[in-house]
């Protein structure tokens, strides 16, 4: 194992937070943005007043660094999760934070913290967190008079208990993730204390996450609640839920791609009503960034648990394909025909 390593059980992380060296930060004020650096303390310093602290201007992405078996670093679409955050932070009538400046603070974290990449062959990654929180002195309700740029890393393991590629399930309850025309389709932090007491509803029913319908008519599949839907039809179909309130996923848009330029599968974006359809599905996956590609053994609806490929206790062939292909591109262990990845 490459000596510069940081000593962890690599093989052994969970999804939580460890503090490694240094993050980046950079500051707006009076209406530009500063270099940024990199800083030792993980603490921030905000005024009570902040923006932030009481309205929720926030907004967050995420993104993971792998070790190549030739031990380059590599980054997955970066470039998404920063088209993704200027649309948010657009939205949220915050300052964009300029793609240099982005790709600066993540590659200068990544590479200031290299010895806490989890090493090739771990199965372990470094979790990406760039955020942009509303920061100042502040009581009406108005956009923030300043702002913070940070990036930190954690290095993790498997997101749901299990590891790798493991079955979960998935529950619907009687909450909403987004409203029509508001924030379900932009990363901003107030949509996540929402979604809090849905994941401990679902968890309460056996599940690990919740599964959300529309808010307007709860009768088509939106999204879990941190990855959205990709599913495979009885007939061969590969769809996604097409919304305008869920989260532009960049692991379902590369899942999607896969599926249709390299397994050759008929792929499609439409509505999808889950009652009516359910009995359609063969199998079943969530994606994320965190969550990579989870097959989803059954869904819980009502009082009833809708099961999948192989009576919900198997994974399909299809998640299967994709899971190593789109892993194997992430790590740098078969050939990126779409230059996804990018070497820090
Ligand atoms: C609500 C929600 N949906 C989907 C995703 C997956 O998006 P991505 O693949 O860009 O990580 C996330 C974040 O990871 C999320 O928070």
């Amino acid at each position: 194992m490459n000596q510069s390593k940081k000593a962890m059980d690599w093989g052994n992380l969970g999804f939580s937070y460890i503090e490694t060296d240094v993050r980046f930060s950079a500051r707006w004020h009076d209406g530009d943005w500063d270099e940024g650096e990199l800083v030792a303390s993980s603490e921030m310093r905000v005024h009570e007043g902040s923006p932030v602290l009481h309205y929720g201007q926030a907004c967050f992405e995420g993104l993971k660094a792998q070790t190549a078996p030739n031990d380059d670093i590599l980054l997955f679409r970066p470039e998404l999760n920063c088209q993704r955050m200027k649309r948010t932070t657009e939205r949220l009538l915050m300052p964009t934070v300029p793609e240099s400046l982005f790709m600066n603070g993540v590659e200068s974290v990544v590479r200031a913290n290299a010895a806490w990449v989890p090493p090739y062959g771990s199965g372990a990654s470094l979790y990406i967190r760039p955020f942009l929180v509303g920061v100042g002195e502040n009581l009406g309700l108005r956009p923030a008079p300043e702002y913070e740029f940070r990036v930190f890393v954690s290095p993790v393991g498997p997101y749901y208990k299990g590891g790798g590629l493991s079955l979960i399930d998935l529950a619907v309850i009687d909450l909403d993730r987004a409203a029509p025309k508001g924030l379900g389709a932009f990363k901003a932090g107030a949509n996540y204390a929402g979604g809090l007491m849905a994941t401990q509803m679902a968890q309460s029913l056996g599940a690990q996450e919740a599964l959300y319908l529309d808010p307007a008519e709860h009768r088509f599949l939106e999204e879990a609640g941190s990855a959205n839907i990709v599913l495979k039809m009885k007939d061969g179909t590969i769809v996604t839920p097409e919304s305008e309130s869920i989260l532009p996923s960049v692991t379902r848009r590369s899942v999607m791609t896969l599926a249709s330029d390299v397994l050759g599968l008929n792929t499609i974006e439409r509505p999808v009503e889950l009652l009516k359809e359910v009995d359609d599905i063969d199998e079943f996956a969530a994606c994320g960034t965190a969550a990579v590609i989870s097959p989803v053994g059954k869904i819980r609806v009502g009082d009833h648990w809708y099961r999948f490929h192989g009576n919900g206790e198997s994974i399909g062939p299809t998640t299967q394909a994709l899971y190593d292909h789109l892993t194997e591109i992430q790590k740098g262990e078969r050939e990126d025909p779409f230059g996804w990845t990018r070497a820090v």
